[in-house]
């Protein structure tokens, strides 16, 4: 019995945030952005639709594509950084109830943007050890409350969204989750913080007023260990699995940043047409990022059943992880 990657969904929120919109609050400009990063949009959920509502849309595609009753699912998880609430419920809870599900576990998992292959790691458990049937997994973010919009340095950078995904069993090896790495390193933790509003600086009017509750990222020191940690995740993956960079389909990396995508794409000799490219569109959308790219190709009809998947997520924490994944969809 292994695990298999069923069905994928995404949603992305309808208010578009171009670079020209940051000009207008900040200084920076078109040129700058898009140069250094590769990012041209991203979206902004309404003020009234939180990251569990995100989510819910995301798995509703999901499920609807995998298939299944939606009863037969046995746990879910969330993989968030903007939770609609700070510490309780979860995200997966409200997610849960939105759904019209019951008696299940659901949880929130805090890996920052490699929460999804965290979420997928622990769903590949779940179901090869037989405890659930289907476990939906979920990425949503609503980075827009957590991002400081007078910060240049980081708020062009990231946009809202969310991607969820069915995981099923399966006895064929060709629809099976092949392999997971996941890690992190907690001594780079200050590279990427939201240093108020936890229990190290509660909330309080100091804290909000120098900004705290907000995120804060080391970016150069960021990228440099990103692109030395995907880069050598996945080399270890490849090797340990004998399987050569030009055998995977679509390699669907973590999308901070295009710069960094390059550059992991050059070390792994990987061509063009293998390397998925939503971080131009979407930006930076932490947990959400690498499912929201997996729908986009399978809405653009270049996902197919059988098409072998290498993720690669890097974030927070500072976390990474990736993964060896065959697409199985109905
Ligand atoms: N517009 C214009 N200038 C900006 C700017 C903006 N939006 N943001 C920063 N700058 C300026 C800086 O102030 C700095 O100016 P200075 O030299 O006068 O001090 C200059 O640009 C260079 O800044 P630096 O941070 O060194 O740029 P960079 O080439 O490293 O690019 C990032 C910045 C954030 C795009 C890049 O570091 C990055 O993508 N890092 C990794 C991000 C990441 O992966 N994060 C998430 C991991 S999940």
């Amino acid at each position: 019995m292994f695990a298999k990657f069923l069905s994928i969904g995404a949603y992305t929120p309808k208010n578009v945030m171009d670079n020209k919109y940051f000009e207008s609050i900040v200084e920076t400009d078109d040129e700058w952005i898009y140069k250094r990063t590769g990012i041209k949009t991203r979206f902004k959920a309404d003020d009234n639709q939180y990251t569990s509502d995100l989510g819910v849309e995301a798995a509703k595609v999901a499920i609807q594509r995998a298939g299944i009753d939606k009863k037969d699912i046995g746990m879910i998880i969330c993989a968030t950084i903007s939770p609609d609430y700070l510490c309780m419920p979860s995200t997966a809870c409200i997610i849960s109830h939105k759904l019209g599900l019951k008696n299940i576990p659901a949880f929130d998992i805090s890996a920052a943007c490699s929460g999804f292959i965290y979420a997928l790691s622990i769903a590949k458990a779940y179901v090869e050890a037989k405890v659930a049937k289907y476990v939906l997994i979920i990425g949503a973010e609503k980075l827009s409350s957590i991002v400081d919009y007078t910060d240049r340095s980081t708020c062009v950078l990231f946009g809202d969204g969310a991607g969820a995904a069915i995981i099923g069993t399966t006895t064929n090896e060709k629809e099976k989750i092949i392999d997971i790495n996941i890690s992190a390193d907690g001594e780079f933790q200050d590279f990427l913080i939201t240093p108020g509003c936890g229990s190290k600086n509660p909330c309080s009017q100091k804290v909000l007023d120098e900004h705290l509750q907000f995120m804060k990222m080391k970016g150069n020191e960021t990228f440099k260990v990103a692109v030395k940690t995907l880069s050598n995740d996945v080399v270890e993956l490849l090797s340990r699995n004998g399987i050569s960079s030009d055998k995977i389909d679509h390699f669907i990396p973590h999308q901070a940043n295009y710069r960094i995508i390059k550059a992991v794409g050059d070390t792994l000799n990987l061509h063009e047409k293998q390397i998925v490219l939503t971080v131009e569109k979407y930006g930076n959308t932490s947990s959400a990022s690498i499912p929201m790219a997996i729908n986009d190709i399978y809405e653009s009809k270049r996902l197919k059943n059988g098409d072998l998947m290498l993720l690669d997520a890097f974030g927070g924490g500072l976390t990474w992880g990736s993964s060896l994944v065959y697409f199985a969809g109905n």
